[in-house]
């Protein structure tokens, strides 16, 4: 759940669900909601997911380029591999489609995505052998990072391999950021992962941007 929403809200209606107003939050975070919440964690995670959108499909830009280890350099370091199945979680523009062979490109705030979804409701029939999550699995606390990292190693067959970028909590400068909370990210958090999924941590790697890069297998 998004820490910084959650504490605005609690503090502007001193932890009172009934004083959430569409005029509150629209001038707070300046959102619209189609709809109203009886618990002020439901309505946490509906403007949460309202200013990601925001984000996403409107303001946030990407250049591959930038990237040391994690942009441009994994097309050929991936289909070296010959993967079976590639999917990219959180694709953005989906600028690995077409260069990378056989991929799969999804995310919910952009419609350049094969499919406009969030990596916690996606359903596929097979399972891949190389996921990527290039900067994506980072927004809101530590619980709903660990969901949408155990998603992911469910959908990755034992043996694959999954590459991430991952922020260590620095804040983008857009305004329209201003309400996203950047998880931090960190060497300690990306161990005690593989030892909770029992995951391999084959390469870890400072990357352009403050960023890290790292690769885990899944063990068989
Ligand atoms: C910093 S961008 C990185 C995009 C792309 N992977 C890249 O490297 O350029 C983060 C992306 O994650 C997507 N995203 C955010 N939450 C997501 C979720 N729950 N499931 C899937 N994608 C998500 C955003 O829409 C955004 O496109």
């Amino acid at each position: 759940m998004n820490r910084k929403i959650f504490a605005q809200l609690v503090a502007q209606t001193n932890n009172d669900v009934s004083k959430i107003t569409s005029d509150l939050i629209k001038e707070t975070f300046d959102v619209e909601l189609d709809k109203t919440y009886d618990t002020i964690v439901d309505y946490t995670v509906a403007i949460d997911n309202k200013c990601l959108h925001r984000y996403f499909a409107n303001h946030w830009d990407n250049d591959m380029k930038k990237w040391k280890h994690s942009g441009l350099a994994l097309i050929d370091q991936i289909n070296d591999m010959k993967p079976r199945a590639v999917l990219d979680v959180g694709c953005g523009y989906n600028e690995f489609k077409g260069k990378i062979h056989n991929l799969i490109g999804i995310d919910p705030y952009n419609n350049r995505a094969d499919h406009e979804i969030d990596i916690m409701e996606y359903r596929s029939m097979e399972k891949f052998d190389i996921i990527l999550a290039l900067g994506s699995i980072n927004f809101g606390g530590r619980n709903k990072i660990i969901a949408e990292v155990s998603k992911c190693v469910n959908m990755l067959e034992d043996g694959g391999m999954m590459f991430f970028r991952v922020n260590p909590g620095v804040q983008h400068i857009k305004p329209e950021a201003k309400w996203i909370e950047f998880f931090a990210w960190n060497v300690p958090f990306i161990i005690e992962l593989s030892e909770m999924f029992n995951l391999k941590v084959l390469d870890i790697r400072d990357d352009s941007n403050q960023r890290k890069y790292f690769i885990y297998r899944k063990v068989k």
